[in-house]
């Protein structure tokens, strides 16, 4: 079986940082999995459509080319409002999901983040890791990022969309954001970027070591 790297977590914990970070150290290809949300999301509302209507969400899911995730606009804060907004539709979730199976099945080896890989997407993976952190921490650190880059936003702001997401995201009925029961928690409030990449690659080696599925 291909060695499943499951990093799933909130908006701003540092996720995808780090699953790109251990997709370059063991050579694996990396698919980040809110992208294909934020595809569907934007693609609804570039065409003027309800974010709210399952079956106009799912026409976009079903659309939805490799070529259209490759678009800078679905890193903005605001495709990922729309993304979060279409993922709690069932018919959605289940158009993207052969796509992030197939991608995980890859040999020797794969690394997914989301907000459901451990539990609904790969819940064989060998590695999983459920990435954190406090939302008022997650929130300086996006709005930290905004700023650098030039966009006027206020903090709270930030805190107050963060929340918002938390809570969609984690209380769907479909797929919710959550803690799969042997994934390892691994909180990075109080950790620089290295020290959670290095705390993140011991994980995994622990797991890979219990998998069998030694490197070299
Ligand atoms: O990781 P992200 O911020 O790019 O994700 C954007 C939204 O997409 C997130 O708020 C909820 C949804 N999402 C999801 O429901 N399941 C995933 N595996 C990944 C993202």
């Amino acid at each position: 079986m291909a060695f499943i790297i499951a990093v799933d977590g909130p908006a701003a914990s540092g996720k995808g940082t780090i699953a790109s970070r251990l997709a370059k150290l063991y050579g694996y290809p990396l698919l980040d999995s809110g992208l294909l949300y934020r595809g569907v999301g934007l693609k609804v509302a570039q065409d003027g459509g309800d974010l709210d209507d399952v079956s106009v969400a799912t026409a976009a899911a079903l659309a939805l080319r490799p070529s259209e995730l490759e678009q800078p606009e679905l890193r903005t804060r605001a495709a990922g409002e729309l993304a979060s907004r279409v993922a709690v539709h069932t018919p959605v979730r289940q158009a993207l999901r052969e796509f992030q199976q197939r991608f995980a099945a890859q040999e020797p080896g794969s690394v997914i983040d989301g907000r459901d890989i451990g539990t609904v997407i790969a819940p064989a993976a060998p590695a999983k890791l459920y990435v954190t952190a406090s939302a008022e921490i997650r929130a300086d650190r996006r709005w930290r990022q905004l700023v650098g880059q030039g966009e006027a936003v206020a903090y709270d702001e930030i805190l107050a969309d963060i929340r918002k997401r938390d809570e969609r995201d984690g209380g769907r009925a479909d797929s919710p954001m959550t803690q799969a029961a042997d994934a390892v928690l691994l909180d990075t409030s109080e950790m620089t970027i290295d020290q959670a990449f290095d705390a993140a690659r011991r994980i995994v080696e622990t797991a890979r070591a219990r998998s069998g599925n030694l490197p070299g």
